[in-house]
């Protein structure tokens, strides 16, 4: 009998190495072993990050960019796979003759596969936001069998790293080294949620400059569209509707979209701690100091 107030997860196996990777409950190893066995083609785009980072958001500003504002029809999971979930036969049979594929993944960096011209957006968040979030993700989702999940378990889960794909702090640190990458874009969710139009041309550049023209051709309409439809209040209202895994509607899956949500959850002691394992963990490649502008990341008031 799982315990209601803390998470299940599935322990699985790298079919190589051995190595250990935490999937929610419910997952069986034959997931890993197909996910890993997907290759990644030419004109591939990885949308990747560690869970409650801004993943959902990303991977429709690229889907809206791509396909000149069309938003996802039906299922997000069936037009945008979750690699890790949905398994490589599924990313395959994905239809990728007229627009590029995009495939969403919580692995690390050694973990998704590489062509040389697919493109690889990276999108992290400030951990305490995304430690707020990743408590309600999975509250509200039945893999992980934890309805009534105890907010301080998941906390001392989460600084000690024991949680899904590897925990935060090293899954940033191993993006966070490749960021100059020709094929790589690291993006902040805090820049998206201040300049949503600059960082979109910023990911719409990268992605080739078709795009970015598209999106400057008649005054900006294309862009204002994309800004449009990826915005917090229409997600939520498209949200519901596009979630192949149904929530509880006091636990919806667009939940709050801000920056320092942390402040309403974390205690002084537990703030405390997160900062120092910013500190511990980010100051030797940096990564720390990617919220010096944030004054609400690392603040009470
Ligand atoms: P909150 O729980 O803090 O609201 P992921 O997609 O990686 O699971 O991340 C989910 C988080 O991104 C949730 O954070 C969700 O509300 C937020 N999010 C999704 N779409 C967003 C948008 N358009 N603007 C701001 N935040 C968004």
């Amino acid at each position: 009998m799982s315990d209601p107030t803390d998470v299940t997860y599935a322990y699985l196996k790298h079919p190589i190495t051995g190595e250990t990777c935490v999937y929610p409950g419910g997952f069986e190893q034959k997931h890993l072993d197909s996910a890993l066995q997907y290759k990644a083609k030419p004109t591939d785009i990885f949308v990747c990050s560690a869970p409650k980072c801004g993943t959902t958001w990303l991977h429709n500003i690229v889907w809206l960019i791509i396909h000149e504002g069309e938003k996802i029809n039906g299922s997000m999971m069936d037009s945008i796979p979750m690699l890790e979930f949905c398994g490589s036969e599924f990313a395959d049979n994905i239809d990728d003759s007229k627009y590029p594929r995009i495939v969403k993944n919580h692995y690390k960096y050694d973990w998704v596969s590489k062509h040389p011209t697919a493109k690889y957006l990276y999108i992290t968040r400030n951990p305490k936001d995304a430690m707020v979030s990743y408590y309600y993700h999975c509250k509200g989702f039945d893999l992980y069998q934890c309805p009534d999940l105890d907010f301080s378990k998941m906390f001392d889960r989460y600084v000690k790293s024991d949680i899904e794909f590897w925990g935060y702090f090293d899954h940033v640190a191993d993006w966070y080294e490749r960021r100059h990458e020709e094929n790589i874009l690291f993006l902040l969710y805090e820049d998206l949620k201040v300049d949503p139009k600059g960082e979109i041309l910023k990911i719409a550049k990268f992605l080739g400059n078709k795009y970015y023209e598209s999106l400057m051709k008649e005054n900006e309409k294309l862009l204002q569209e994309v800004i449009e439809k990826s915005s917090f209040s229409s997600m939520k209202v498209v949200s519901a509707e596009i979630m192949a895994i149904k929530r509880p509607e006091s636990l919806p899956f667009i939940r709050k979209g801000e920056v320092g949500d942390w402040k309403n959850h974390l205690c002084p002691e537990q703030s405390k701690i997160m900062e120092d394992l910013i500190k511990e963990k980010g100051g030797p490649s940096g990564w720390s100091s990617l919220w010096d502008n944030y004054d609400n990341v690392w603040r009470n008031n």
